[in-house]
Protein backbone atom coordinates (compact mmCIF):
# COMPACT_ATOMS: atom_id res chain seq x y z
CA UNK A 1 0.00 0.00 0.00
CA UNK A 2 3.32 2.33 0.92
CA UNK A 3 0.64 4.73 2.56
CA UNK A 4 4.04 6.45 4.32
CA UNK A 5 5.57 7.65 1.24
CA UNK A 6 2.76 9.59 0.63
CA UNK A 7 2.74 11.55 3.95
CA UNK A 8 3.59 14.88 3.63
CA UNK A 9 1.43 16.63 6.02
CA UNK A 10 1.32 15.75 10.07
CA UNK A 11 -1.38 17.60 12.15
CA UNK A 12 -0.99 17.56 15.74
CA UNK A 13 -3.34 18.24 18.26
CA UNK A 14 -2.71 19.66 21.57
CA UNK A 15 0.70 21.85 22.16
CA UNK A 16 1.52 20.88 25.21
CA UNK A 17 4.75 19.64 26.35
CA UNK A 18 4.52 16.18 24.36
CA UNK A 19 2.27 18.25 21.25
CA UNK A 20 5.14 20.66 20.90
CA UNK A 21 7.45 18.16 20.52
CA UNK A 22 6.01 15.69 18.44
CA UNK A 23 5.37 18.91 16.35
CA UNK A 24 8.93 19.76 16.12
CA UNK A 25 10.56 16.36 15.50
CA UNK A 26 8.05 15.56 12.73
CA UNK A 27 9.14 19.06 11.12
CA UNK A 28 12.83 18.29 11.81
CA UNK A 29 11.94 14.68 9.33
CA UNK A 30 10.50 17.50 6.87
CA UNK A 31 7.06 17.00 7.16
CA UNK A 32 4.74 20.31 6.98
CA UNK A 33 3.28 20.16 9.98
CA UNK A 34 -0.42 21.94 11.83
CA UNK A 35 -0.61 22.36 15.00
CA UNK A 36 -3.60 22.97 17.01
CA UNK A 37 -5.09 23.84 20.26
CA UNK A 38 -8.11 25.01 21.46
CA UNK A 39 -6.67 28.20 23.43
CA UNK A 40 -4.19 31.21 21.51
CA UNK A 41 -1.74 31.17 24.85
CA UNK A 42 -1.75 27.70 24.51
CA UNK A 43 -0.62 27.26 20.80
CA UNK A 44 2.00 30.53 21.43
CA UNK A 45 3.17 28.62 24.41
CA UNK A 46 3.96 25.22 22.25
CA UNK A 47 5.65 27.87 19.42
CA UNK A 48 7.76 28.66 22.15
CA UNK A 49 8.66 25.85 23.58
CA UNK A 50 10.10 24.47 19.94
CA UNK A 51 11.46 27.91 19.34
CA UNK A 52 13.74 27.60 22.98
CA UNK A 53 14.21 23.62 21.72
CA UNK A 54 15.86 24.64 18.07
CA UNK A 55 17.74 27.77 19.94
CA UNK A 56 19.16 25.39 22.47
CA UNK A 57 20.17 22.93 19.38
CA UNK A 58 21.82 26.02 17.73
CA UNK A 59 23.70 27.19 20.29
CA UNK A 60 25.28 23.43 20.85
CA UNK A 61 26.08 23.44 17.04
CA UNK A 62 23.98 20.58 16.75
CA UNK A 63 21.28 22.50 14.49
CA UNK A 64 22.36 25.41 11.69
CA UNK A 65 20.40 28.83 12.25
CA UNK A 66 19.07 28.33 8.34
CA UNK A 67 17.57 24.84 9.20
CA UNK A 68 16.05 26.15 12.48
CA UNK A 69 14.41 28.56 10.25
CA UNK A 70 13.22 26.14 8.02
CA UNK A 71 12.16 23.85 10.71
CA UNK A 72 10.09 26.55 12.01
CA UNK A 73 8.50 27.74 9.02
CA UNK A 74 7.19 24.07 8.52
CA UNK A 75 4.61 24.56 11.34
CA UNK A 76 1.96 26.27 11.53
CA UNK A 77 -0.30 27.22 15.13
CA UNK A 78 -3.90 27.30 14.30
CA UNK A 79 -7.26 26.77 16.58
CA UNK A 80 -9.38 25.73 14.02
CA UNK A 81 -9.40 22.29 13.73
CA UNK A 82 -10.53 22.38 9.91
CA UNK A 83 -6.95 23.09 9.29
CA UNK A 84 -6.31 19.88 9.80
CA UNK A 85 -8.34 18.89 7.09
CA UNK A 86 -5.92 18.27 4.38
CA UNK A 87 -3.29 16.78 6.32
CA UNK A 88 -2.40 12.66 6.07
CA UNK A 89 -1.80 11.68 9.56
CA UNK A 90 -3.02 13.30 12.89
CA UNK A 91 -1.02 12.71 16.32
CA UNK A 92 -3.42 13.68 19.15
CA UNK A 93 -1.86 14.67 22.50
CA UNK A 94 -4.70 15.92 24.48
CA UNK A 95 -5.32 15.59 27.96
CA UNK A 96 -5.06 12.11 29.53
CA UNK A 97 -9.09 12.11 29.85
CA UNK A 98 -11.03 9.24 27.87
CA UNK A 99 -13.99 11.61 26.89
CA UNK A 100 -11.78 14.35 26.11
CA UNK A 101 -9.95 11.91 23.82
CA UNK A 102 -12.53 10.40 22.01
CA UNK A 103 -14.27 13.51 21.40
CA UNK A 104 -11.24 14.65 19.66
CA UNK A 105 -10.91 11.76 17.45
CA UNK A 106 -14.70 11.68 16.76
CA UNK A 107 -14.04 15.30 15.56
CA UNK A 108 -10.85 14.89 13.50
CA UNK A 109 -12.86 11.59 11.87
CA UNK A 110 -15.35 14.13 10.47
CA UNK A 111 -13.13 17.08 9.65
CA UNK A 112 -10.27 14.95 8.10
CA UNK A 113 -10.56 12.83 4.66
CA UNK A 114 -11.11 9.29 4.90
CA UNK A 115 -7.52 8.31 4.14
CA UNK A 116 -6.19 10.33 7.41
CA UNK A 117 -4.38 7.86 9.79
CA UNK A 118 -5.58 9.35 13.80
CA UNK A 119 -2.75 8.18 16.28
CA UNK A 120 -2.99 8.64 19.91
CA UNK A 121 -0.08 9.61 21.99
CA UNK A 122 -2.24 8.29 24.86
CA UNK A 123 -0.09 6.87 27.71
CA UNK A 124 -2.55 4.27 28.37
CA UNK A 125 -6.17 4.59 27.16
CA UNK A 126 -7.23 1.40 25.12
CA UNK A 127 -6.61 1.74 21.54
CA UNK A 128 -9.84 -0.28 20.76
CA UNK A 129 -12.14 2.19 22.94
CA UNK A 130 -10.88 5.35 20.95
CA UNK A 131 -10.78 3.35 17.57
CA UNK A 132 -14.58 2.82 18.50
CA UNK A 133 -15.19 6.42 18.80
CA UNK A 134 -14.75 6.87 14.78
CA UNK A 135 -15.65 5.34 11.84
CA UNK A 136 -12.20 4.91 10.61
CA UNK A 137 -11.45 2.19 13.15
CA UNK A 138 -8.77 0.40 10.75
CA UNK A 139 -7.07 3.94 10.43
CA UNK A 140 -6.54 4.65 14.18
CA UNK A 141 -3.70 3.22 16.19
CA UNK A 142 -1.33 4.09 19.59
CA UNK A 143 1.90 5.93 18.89
CA UNK A 144 3.07 6.44 22.25
CA UNK A 145 6.12 8.91 22.12
CA UNK A 146 8.01 9.61 25.62
CA UNK A 147 9.31 12.67 27.24
CA UNK A 148 11.44 14.55 26.67
CA UNK A 149 9.88 14.02 23.14
CA UNK A 150 13.44 15.37 21.48
CA UNK A 151 15.76 12.92 23.66
CA UNK A 152 13.99 9.72 23.86
CA UNK A 153 14.09 7.15 21.63
CA UNK A 154 11.36 5.12 22.25
CA UNK A 155 7.58 5.17 20.24
CA UNK A 156 5.53 1.97 21.73
CA UNK A 157 2.75 1.83 18.68
CA UNK A 158 -0.15 0.14 19.49
CA UNK A 159 -2.38 -1.34 17.38
CA UNK A 160 -6.06 -2.38 18.32
CA UNK A 161 -7.98 -5.57 17.36
CA UNK A 162 -9.41 -3.12 14.74
CA UNK A 163 -6.25 -1.36 13.53
CA UNK A 164 -5.19 -2.73 9.60
CA UNK A 165 -2.02 -3.64 8.84
CA UNK A 166 -1.37 -1.36 6.20
CA UNK A 167 -2.39 1.43 9.45
CA UNK A 168 0.91 -0.31 11.86
CA UNK A 169 3.31 -0.43 8.77
CA UNK A 170 2.55 3.08 7.94
CA UNK A 171 3.08 4.31 11.68
CA UNK A 172 6.58 2.52 12.22
CA UNK A 173 8.07 4.04 9.41
CA UNK A 174 6.72 6.97 10.20
CA UNK A 175 8.22 7.43 13.65
CA UNK A 176 11.58 6.02 11.97
CA UNK A 177 11.35 8.99 10.06
CA UNK A 178 10.73 10.97 12.47
CA UNK A 179 14.61 9.25 13.91
CA UNK A 180 12.54 7.17 17.14
CA UNK A 181 12.67 3.80 17.41
CA UNK A 182 8.99 1.94 16.73
CA UNK A 183 8.54 -1.10 18.85
CA UNK A 184 5.19 -2.87 18.51
CA UNK A 185 3.25 -3.44 21.62
CA UNK A 186 -0.81 -5.50 22.13
CA UNK A 187 -3.50 -2.90 23.33
CA UNK A 188 -3.35 -3.78 27.11
CA UNK A 189 -4.33 -0.67 29.33
CA UNK A 190 -0.67 1.16 30.50
CA UNK A 191 0.95 -0.61 26.87
CA UNK A 192 4.32 -1.49 28.58
CA UNK A 193 6.40 1.57 29.51
CA UNK A 194 3.92 2.55 31.29
CA UNK A 195 2.73 -0.20 32.94
CA UNK A 196 5.78 -0.97 34.58
CA UNK A 197 6.96 2.84 34.81
CA UNK A 198 4.63 5.06 36.49
CA UNK A 199 3.51 1.84 39.07
CA UNK A 200 6.71 2.54 40.07
CA UNK A 201 6.28 5.96 41.04
CA UNK A 202 3.04 5.59 42.30
CA UNK A 203 5.11 2.73 44.75
CA UNK A 204 7.84 5.63 45.29
CA UNK A 205 4.45 8.42 46.42
CA UNK A 206 3.59 5.45 49.08
CA UNK A 207 7.23 5.18 50.59
CA UNK A 208 7.15 8.86 51.11
CA UNK A 209 4.03 9.06 52.49
CA UNK A 210 4.63 6.46 55.07
CA UNK A 211 7.81 8.23 55.85
CA UNK A 212 10.21 5.27 54.98
CA UNK A 213 12.77 8.23 53.45
CA UNK A 214 12.68 11.53 52.29
CA UNK A 215 11.99 12.59 48.58
CA UNK A 216 15.73 13.50 48.04
CA UNK A 217 16.68 9.78 49.46
CA UNK A 218 14.08 8.00 47.68
CA UNK A 219 15.76 9.46 44.46
CA UNK A 220 18.90 9.13 45.62
CA UNK A 221 18.26 5.14 46.03
CA UNK A 222 17.36 4.44 42.38
CA UNK A 223 19.78 7.18 40.95
CA UNK A 224 22.60 5.66 42.96
CA UNK A 225 21.53 1.43 43.61
CA UNK A 226 19.93 1.18 39.83
CA UNK A 227 21.44 3.47 37.49
CA UNK A 228 18.28 5.15 36.74
CA UNK A 229 18.81 8.87 34.96
CA UNK A 230 16.12 10.41 37.62
CA UNK A 231 14.99 8.79 40.72
CA UNK A 232 11.19 8.10 40.63
CA UNK A 233 9.44 11.11 42.41
CA UNK A 234 11.90 13.68 39.99
CA UNK A 235 10.54 11.90 37.01
CA UNK A 236 6.96 11.44 38.14
CA UNK A 237 7.25 15.18 38.72
CA UNK A 238 8.86 15.62 35.03
CA UNK A 239 5.82 13.41 33.27
CA UNK A 240 3.21 15.58 35.74
CA UNK A 241 1.41 14.16 38.66
CA UNK A 242 -1.70 14.70 37.13
CA UNK A 243 -0.73 12.44 33.95
CA UNK A 244 0.42 9.61 36.64
CA UNK A 245 -2.56 9.80 38.83
CA UNK A 246 -4.58 9.18 35.58
CA UNK A 247 -2.74 6.04 34.10
CA UNK A 248 -2.83 4.78 37.71
CA UNK A 249 -6.82 5.23 37.68
CA UNK A 250 -7.23 3.92 34.33
CA UNK A 251 -4.84 0.65 35.45
CA UNK A 252 -6.62 0.20 38.54
CA UNK A 253 -10.07 0.50 36.57
CA UNK A 254 -8.90 -2.16 33.58
CA UNK A 255 -7.45 -4.42 35.66
CA UNK A 256 -9.35 -4.11 38.52
CA UNK A 257 -6.41 -5.14 40.46
CA UNK A 258 -5.57 -3.25 43.63
CA UNK A 259 -1.64 -3.29 43.27
CA UNK A 260 -2.65 -0.36 40.98
CA UNK A 261 -4.47 1.72 43.33
CA UNK A 262 -3.15 4.93 43.62
CA UNK A 263 -1.67 6.69 45.93
CA UNK A 264 -3.78 8.81 48.33
CA UNK A 265 -0.31 11.27 48.52
CA UNK A 266 -0.31 11.12 45.05
CA UNK A 267 -3.74 12.02 44.98
CA UNK A 268 -3.44 15.11 47.36
CA UNK A 269 -0.61 16.66 45.45
CA UNK A 270 -3.05 16.60 42.38
CA UNK A 271 -5.92 18.33 44.47
CA UNK A 272 -3.40 20.40 45.57
CA UNK A 273 -2.15 21.85 42.56
CA UNK A 274 1.52 20.65 42.99
CA UNK A 275 1.52 18.77 39.51
CA UNK A 276 5.36 18.61 39.52
CA UNK A 277 7.96 20.75 36.72
CA UNK A 278 4.99 22.42 34.88
CA UNK A 279 3.21 24.63 38.72
CA UNK A 280 6.73 24.89 40.18
CA UNK A 281 5.96 22.42 42.67
CA UNK A 282 5.30 18.77 42.57
CA UNK A 283 7.44 16.39 45.27
CA UNK A 284 10.07 18.61 45.10
CA UNK A 285 10.60 22.57 44.32
CA UNK A 286 11.60 23.93 40.85
CA UNK A 287 12.72 27.09 40.55
N1 LIG B 1 14.25 19.04 25.23
C1 LIG B 1 15.31 18.87 24.42
N2 LIG B 1 16.49 18.36 24.86
C2 LIG B 1 16.57 18.03 26.16
C3 LIG B 1 15.49 18.16 27.05
C4 LIG B 1 14.28 18.69 26.54
N3 LIG B 1 13.19 18.86 27.30
N4 LIG B 1 15.88 17.72 28.27
C5 LIG B 1 17.16 17.33 28.14
N5 LIG B 1 17.58 17.51 26.88
C6 LIG B 1 18.89 17.19 26.31
C7 LIG B 1 19.93 18.13 26.84
O1 LIG B 1 19.98 19.33 26.08
C8 LIG B 1 21.21 17.30 26.72
O2 LIG B 1 21.65 17.33 25.37
P1 LIG B 1 23.23 17.20 25.04
O3 LIG B 1 23.67 15.85 25.50
O4 LIG B 1 23.28 17.37 23.57
O5 LIG B 1 23.91 18.32 25.78
C9 LIG B 1 20.72 15.89 27.00
O6 LIG B 1 19.29 15.89 26.77
C10 LIG B 1 20.99 15.48 28.42
O7 LIG B 1 20.40 16.46 29.28
P2 LIG B 1 21.08 17.07 30.58
O8 LIG B 1 22.56 16.99 30.45
O9 LIG B 1 20.47 18.40 30.86
O10 LIG B 1 20.56 16.18 31.78
P3 LIG B 1 20.56 14.63 31.93
O11 LIG B 1 21.78 14.00 31.39
O12 LIG B 1 20.18 14.42 33.33
O13 LIG B 1 19.33 14.15 31.00
C11 LIG B 1 17.09 13.56 30.78
C12 LIG B 1 18.05 14.65 31.14
C13 LIG B 1 17.27 13.16 29.31
C14 LIG B 1 15.68 14.08 31.00
C15 LIG B 1 17.41 12.31 31.69
O14 LIG B 1 17.38 12.71 33.03
C16 LIG B 1 16.45 11.17 31.49
O15 LIG B 1 16.58 10.37 30.57
N6 LIG B 1 15.46 11.07 32.39
C17 LIG B 1 14.46 10.02 32.33
C18 LIG B 1 13.40 10.38 31.33
C19 LIG B 1 12.33 9.35 31.30
O16 LIG B 1 12.38 8.31 31.91
N7 LIG B 1 11.26 9.66 30.56
C20 LIG B 1 10.13 8.80 30.50
C21 LIG B 1 8.95 9.51 31.05
S1 LIG B 1 7.51 8.51 30.92
C22 LIG B 1 6.69 9.16 29.62
O17 LIG B 1 7.00 10.18 29.08
C23 LIG B 1 5.49 8.42 29.18
C24 LIG B 1 4.24 9.21 29.45
O18 LIG B 1 3.16 8.56 28.83
C25 LIG B 1 3.95 9.35 30.91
Amino acid sequence: MGVEIEFRRIGVVGAGTMGSGIAQMAAQAGFEVVMHDIEESFVQSGLGKIEKSLSKAVEKGKMSAEEKASVKSRIKGTLLLDDLAEVDVVIEAVIEDKKTKKDVLSSLDSVCRPSTILASNTSSIPIAELAAATKRPDRVIGMHFVNPVQVMKLVEIIRAIQTSKETNDAVVALAMKMGKTPVEVNDFPGFALNRILVPMINEAAYMLMEGVASAETIDQVMKLGANHPMGPLELGDLVGLDVCLSIMEVLYAEYGDSKYRPCPLLRRYVQAGRLGRKTGRGFHVYQ
